[in-house]
């Protein structure tokens, strides 16, 4: 029988295991961050010093981490974030890790730049599918792919604004990991010393219908990954500005989510031009190394924003109890990136599932510690930082650190 555990215990093992599977090249792509790469040590570091206040004595014995998000019910507060390389840590990555979502009764986003065509993901993963947008200089082209959208049936856009430019990765320049993809040396050395992967991935898509191809892009764009280069200025995202969302939120019928809002004063102007949610994120570290973690962030937009909309949150997820202290600061719902990514590429579906399943576990033990039975229950009453410490401490109360002050 086989081991449901796949051997793996946690997001790390999982990380450690997919680092094994996977050329160097492809795997930095994945796990590293840009520059110095402080934002993605930072988001991990802001995660860990965020402590929790116990409540025992409460019966949670019948638990629940589903949640209700823009009408519909998630088996947990957590969706897929888009993340354009699935493709290469499995091969048909996208399908495999939107099957295992849809099994988990939780929102699959499939990103522009991904290499399965979302009218194929919506025939084969039928599930709660959102398709992330980056807008072309040639607006008339995203508009068509937004339509695009809409008719092959997906549920949410989530418009991504946090890539001005393309991040600072210099790794990839030294693996030779560039996109487009291009052979060098190093790179075909790394790709041999990965024979499971040189077969498992690589050789199943040149034996099928060869490279894969930015399938999701207008025929103009529509590359294979090691194509030259498709005109920098077709890629360029400078102009990007508050007049796109709001004619975005005119062409796109449903739920509008502006992914990469780090500010109150953003998180309002979206809400402000129709969004329904924005999703804090800092892209994982990926985009701007000077940036802070989007879960100290958080609380703040959180409190800026109300009920106006719903705010998402990304950006070094690792843990369920990562989850809960998100959802205690406000957020709706978390995306997680790597994690999954990891997973697909140690199992293609049953790998997304293990990581998925290991957040589920999580989650419910740290609910079942804070004396929540479920998600709605998650305030910043259960942060440690939010203890009182006159009622901890009856004695050491006002009239003292009077006298201190
Ligand atoms: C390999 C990789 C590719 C990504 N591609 C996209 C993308 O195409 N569009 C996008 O909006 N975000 C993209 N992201 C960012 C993720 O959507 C998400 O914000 C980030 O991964 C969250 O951080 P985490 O990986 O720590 O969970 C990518 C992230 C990774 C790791």
């Amino acid at each position: 029988m086989p081991d449901a555990t796949m051997g793996v215990y946690n997001i790390e093992d999982l990380r450690t295991s997919a680092q094994r599977r996977l050329p160097k090249g492809v795997f930095e792509f994945v796990d590293r961050g840009s520059e110095d790469e402080v934002a993605l040590r930072n988001n991990r570091a802001a995660f860990e010093r965020i402590k929790l206040s116990p409540r025992p004595l409460v019966d949670v014995s019948r638990r629940s981490q589903a949640i209700e998000l823009f009408g519909h019910s998630l088996k947990m507060p957590i969706a897929i974030a888009p993340t354009g390389t699935a493709g290469l840590m499995w091969y048909q990555g996208e399908l495999e890790l939107a099957r295992a979502a849809a099994a988990a009764g939780i929102p699959f986003t499939l990103a522009t730049g991904s290499m399965t065509a979302m009218e194929k993901i919506a025939e084969q993963a039928p599930g709660r599918l959102w398709f992330q947008l980056y807008m072309w200089p040639d607006r008339s082209m995203s508009h068509k792919l937004v339509e695009r959208a809409r008719l092959a049936g997906f549920e949410a856009l989530v418009v991504t604004v946090d890539g001005v430019v393309s991040g600072n990765r210099e790794y990839n320049l030294r693996n030779g990991f560039t996109v487009p993809f291009s052979y060098s040396r190093r790179n075909i050395v790394d790709v041999m010393r990965h024979p499971r992967w040189m077969v498992g991935v690589l050789g199943r898509y040149m034996l099928g219908n060869g490279m894969p191809r930015y399938e999701n892009y207008p025929l103009e764009l529509k590359n294979k990954i090691t194509a030259a280069p498709m005109g920098k200025s077709m890629m360029r995202n400078d102009s990007l500005n508050w007049d796109d969302l709001r004619m975005l939120r005119k062409i796109w019928p449903h739920t509008l989510i502006v992914k990469g809002i780090m500010h109150p004063r953003d998180a309002l102007q979206a809400a402000a031009c129709g969004a329904d949610a924005i999703v804090v994120s800092n892209h994982g570290g990926r985009n701007f190394d000077s940036l802070a973690a989007p879960i100290d962030v958080l609380p703040h937009v959180a409190d800026a924003v109300g009920n106006r909309l719903a705010v998402l949150m990304d950006s070094g997820v690792r843990r369920g109890s990562d989850v809960v202290k998100a959802l205690a600061l406000g957020a709706k719902a978390v995306m997680i990136g790597r994690p999954t990514l990891y997973g697909t590429a140690v199992g293609g579906e049953a790998g997304a599932a293990r990581a998925i399943g290991i957040f589920r576990e999580e989650i419910d033990r740290a609910l079942a510690h804070l004396g929540c039975a479920g998600t709605s229950e998650l305030d910043r009453s259960c942060l440690a930082s939010q203890l009182d410490s006159a009622a901890v401490h009856p004695l050491n109360s006002a009239p003292d650190i009077q006298e201190r002050q």
